[in-house]
Parts: structure tokens; C-alpha cells; sequence
């Protein structure tokens, strides 16, 4: 589908701002995309026109608008256009690039590779790798710059749970290749002329899609439960088996969606337990309640025994989630808010905004995990909380999340107490995804 710009007249009804020549309003989102969120709710309303990132785009602000973009009831909005402008040479096919029938044929294929057996398999790599990338952290300085050390643990974690054991000689290329993607997502220059992030990003993505192409006949006739394998066996609804093409682009978006998201996040949860202790007490006393001998693996069916460090992962994701904005283009004319968008308009959605809206979430900025109560949930917008999207296309790894993010929580609160240096208050950076600047100075201390 060919999906044009709309005329700069077709959206001059939309109160809005032009920005500054060529670059529009982006150094403003890119310094400060909160505050720019809110500002220009307040000049021009939670539906309004600006220009970033190469593009004009309309922002629609606020749960109800979550709710009929993400929910989509009129089949009015595309993925695959919306995410275009940041994914398309990098991450071309992926789930998130599909749209309608095509996307729910492929989403129900790939959802196979989510069913609690594999899940189980993968909880097994990730336990063990967790314990040890913690141990080590242990036996090293106590003191060290948290997000590095966690973006290359989730990057390992990744690789061994997606991509089996295989990997180990390869795992270097493999983080460089998905740094370079991702660095060249935001890059200013977007097209890949050479000497840019983007030709790099584009070369680090023919490396993937070489490396892992070479593996499909291979991964078809064995028997392993890395995440690849279960890809490369899985049928669509009429029995066919995906194409080696179709299992590359899954594959390579997967691999990206699930390490930086979780870097990003449990960079945070990390960061409130600390400046939380109550908090952080409250979760030990729970992963402790689990009777199990700190270092042994957490079983799968004892996952949902940890509320406690899932209402307060969720409050970090509420905090600083790890997508602040969701991209969608118009295919078909709209009315929203009491504005006509024309077809082809691009849209974002603002998990961040949301986020912190006061009359949705009371004392915004606080801390407070009792938010995700059950009950607290129930009496809210079921779009006031945004951080795995909403829809069709909801996060699919959702529940892996929610996996890594409990069995982190039980090693690391088991066996070490996390502390910050006084009246410390890192800067975030909220591109390519939320990470705090300095690298978040965390410092580990043994409990027993
Ligand atoms: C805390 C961690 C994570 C967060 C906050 C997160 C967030 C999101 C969000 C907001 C979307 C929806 C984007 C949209 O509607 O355009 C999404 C989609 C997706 N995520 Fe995640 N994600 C996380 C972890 C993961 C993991 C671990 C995996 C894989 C194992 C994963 C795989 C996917 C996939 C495949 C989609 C596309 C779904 C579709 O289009 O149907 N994500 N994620």
C-alpha cells in the first residue's frame, strides 16, 4: 500500500508549530521529549501538529486518544507506515511492520514461540545466565555503571535464549551489529550514505541477515527450544512453513525489541528500587518468602507468587517506559477531538505524556507500586497505561518480560542490597530508548 503525505494545507486546521527550518521542532524532543509533550499540550491541546524526525506529525494526547489509535477499532491506522520513518531499512517485516490480516496471520505464528513450554526453556537460559552475570558483578568493584553492564547481560540473555548456545564465539559481532542498528534508528541522516550511522546500521543488518540465514535449513532439522528454532518450524494457519525470509525479518526485530526494552527497564526498576528502600525491602521479603536457597533457579510455575515485583516493574515502565512514543499513519480519513485528520497524516501516540498526567496518575513523578493493584487498575482507563502498546499489536513479548524482570528481581534482591550515592538524581536520555546519561552509578552490597 502506497501511502502519500497529506498536503501541508490539509493540516493547517491542527493548532500546531512548524519548528525551525528543516529540523522543526526535533532538538526539542530529543532534549527534553516530556517537557515538550507538555508544553505543547498547554499551547495547543492534546491534538496537535508539530514537526520532528523528518516529517510533520500529528500528536494525539491522553488515554482516550491511546485508546482509539492503539484499539483501532476503525481499521483507520498503520504500523508499518508509522514506524517507517525510524525502522523501516533497519528492521524491515518485522511484526510491528505488519499490518491487518497479514499481521494477525503472522502474529498467531509467532505467538506459538511464547506458549509456556518454550517459555519455560527460555526462563532455564536466562536463569542461569542472570545468576552468573550477577555473581559477577558481585565478585567485581562493588560500585559500577549499572546500564552497561545490564545492556550487555540482556544482549547475552538474548542471544543464548533466542539463539541457543550456538552463538558464544559470535556474541561480539552480534552486540556491535545491534548496536549499530539501533543507534542508527534516530540517526539524523536517513538514508545510508556512506560514513553515517544509517550505512553503518544498514551494513550491521546484512551481517544479521547473513549470520543467521545460514543457520534456517540446519535449526529446521534439529530439535533445540531457542526461540530461532521454534521460528524457523513454525506453520502459518494454512500449515506453511514461514520463508527463510519472513523468519530473518521476525527474528531480527525480535532481537532488537527484547534486549534494549529490557536494558532500559530494568535500568530503571533498578534505579527506583534504590531510591525506594522500603520499597526494595518489601520486594526481598517477597522473593525470600519463596523458601528457595539464594543462586537456585526460580521455577517457572512460581513466577506468579511475585506480584509485589511486578506492580513495581510496571511502576518504573509507568515512570520512564522504554517506547515513550507509539508511531501510526492515517490510510483512510478520520475525525478525532473535533478535528478531520486527512489519510496519510503521521501519528503518535505518548506513552510518556500519559504517563504523568496528574488528574490520570495522582502525585505523577512519585514512586508508588500500589498504583497496579488489581483494584487500582480496574478503576482507571484501561489505556492509562501504554508502556506494551494496546491492540492488535500489544506487545507479544509481554509476558517474557514480565519473566526476565521477576527472575532479575529474585536474584539480585536475594543476594545483594542496592544503594545509589546520597541526593543522587540521574539525567535521562530519552532516544533511541530511555537510558540515564551518566550510566547510573549503582553501588552492590552482599546481604549474606
Ligand atoms: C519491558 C520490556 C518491553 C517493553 C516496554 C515493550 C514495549 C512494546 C510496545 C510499546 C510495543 C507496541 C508497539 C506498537 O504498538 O507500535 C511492543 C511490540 C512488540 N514487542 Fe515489546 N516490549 C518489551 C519487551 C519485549 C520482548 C522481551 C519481546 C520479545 C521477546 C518483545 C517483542 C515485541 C514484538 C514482537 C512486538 C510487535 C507486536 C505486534 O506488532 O504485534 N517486546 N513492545
Amino acid at each position: 500500500m502506497t501511502v502519500r503525505d497529506p498536503p501541508v494545507s490539509a493540516l493547517a486546521h491542527i493548532p500546531g508549530t512548524e519548528g525551525w527550518p528543516l529540523i522543526g521542532n526535533t532538538l526539542q524532543y530529543l532534549a527534553d521529549p516530556k517537557g515538550t509533550a507538555e508544553r505543547f499540550a498547554k499551547l495547543y491541546g492534546q491534538v496537535h501538529r508539530s514537526y520532528s524526525f523528518g516529517g510533520r506529525t500529528v500528536s494525539l494526547l491522553g488515554p482516550d486518544a491511546n485508546e482509539f489509535v492503539l484499539l483501532d477499532q476503525g481499521k483507520f491506522f498503520s504500523s508499518e507506515h508509522g514506524w517507517d520513518r525510524v525502522f523501516g531499512l533497519l528492521f524491515p517485516r518485522g511484526l510491528m511492520m505488519r499490518d491487518f490480516d497479514e499481521h494477525r496471520v503472522h502474529r498467531r505464528a509467532l505467538a506459538v514461540a511464547f506458549k509456556p513450554r518454550p517459555m519455560k526453556s527460555y526462563l532455564q537460559k536466562l536463569d542461569q545466565g542472570i545468576a552468573t552475570g550477577i555473581s559477577t558483578w558481585l565478585n567485581a568493584s562493588p560500585s559500577f555503571r549499572f546500564y552497561p553492564a545490564i545492556k550487555r547481560l540482556t544482549l547475552d540473555l538474548a542471544a543464548v535464549s533466542f539463539l541457543g548456545d550456538e552463538c558464544g564465539p559470535d556474541l561480539d559481532a552480534i552486540k556491535h551489529a545491534y548496536a549499530d542498528m539501533i543507534a542508527a534508528c534516530v540517526g539524523v541522516v536517513r538514508r545510508p550514505i556512506p560514513g553515517t550511522q544509517m550505512s553503518r546500521g544498514v551494513k550491521a543488518r546484512k551481517f544479521m541477515i547473513d549470520y543467521l540465514g545460514g543457520q534456517i535449513a540446519a535449526r529446521r532439522a534439529n530439535d533445540g527450544h531457542d526461540l530461532f528454532t521454534q521460528l524457523c518450524k513454525t506453520t502459518t494457519d494454512d500449515g506453511a512453513l514461514l520463508t527463510p525470509q519472513e523468519v530473518l525479518d521476525h527474528m531480527n526485530f525480535l532481537m532488537m525489541a527484547a534486549h534494549d526494552t529490557l536494558a532500559s527497564s530494568l535500568t530503571s526498576f533498578v534505579y527506583f528500587l534504590a531510591v525506594n528502600p522500603d520499597w526494595q525491602e518489601k520486594l526481598r521479603e517477597e522473593v525470600n518468602a519463596l523458601g528457595l536457597t539464594p543462586g537456585e533457579p526460580l521455577p517457572y510455575e512460581r513466577l506468579d507468587e511475585l506480584p509485589l515485583v511486578e506492580m513495581a516493574f510496571n511502576e518504573s515502565l509507568r515512570l520512564i517506559p522504554p517506547a515513550p512514543s507509539i508511531l501510526r499513519r492515517a490510510v483512510r480519513d478520520m475525525e478525532f477531538g473535533g478535528f478531520h485528520i486527512p489519510q496519510g497524516t503521521h501519528i503518535a501516540v505518548n506513552a510518556l505524556y500519559t504517563h504523568h498526567m496528574p488528574d490520570v496518575w495522582p502525585e505523577p513523578e512519585k514512586f508508588d507500586p500500589l498504583r497496579f493493584t488489581d483494584e487500582a487498575i480496574a478503576a482507571r482507563h484501561k489505556y492509562a497505561f501504554i508502556a506494551f502498546g494496546g491492540g492488535a499489536h500489544t506487545c507479544l513479548g509481554l509476558r517474557f518480560a514480565y519473566m526476565q524482570a521477576k527472575c532479575f528481581a529474585y536474584h539480585l534482591l536475594s543476594t545483594a542490597v542496592i544503594s545509589v550515592p546520597p541526593n543522587y538524581k540521574p539525567s535521562w536520555k530519552y532516544w533511541p530508548i530511555p537510558l540515564p546519561r551518566d550510566g547510573l552509578r549503582v553501588n552492590l552490597m552482599r546481604v549474606r
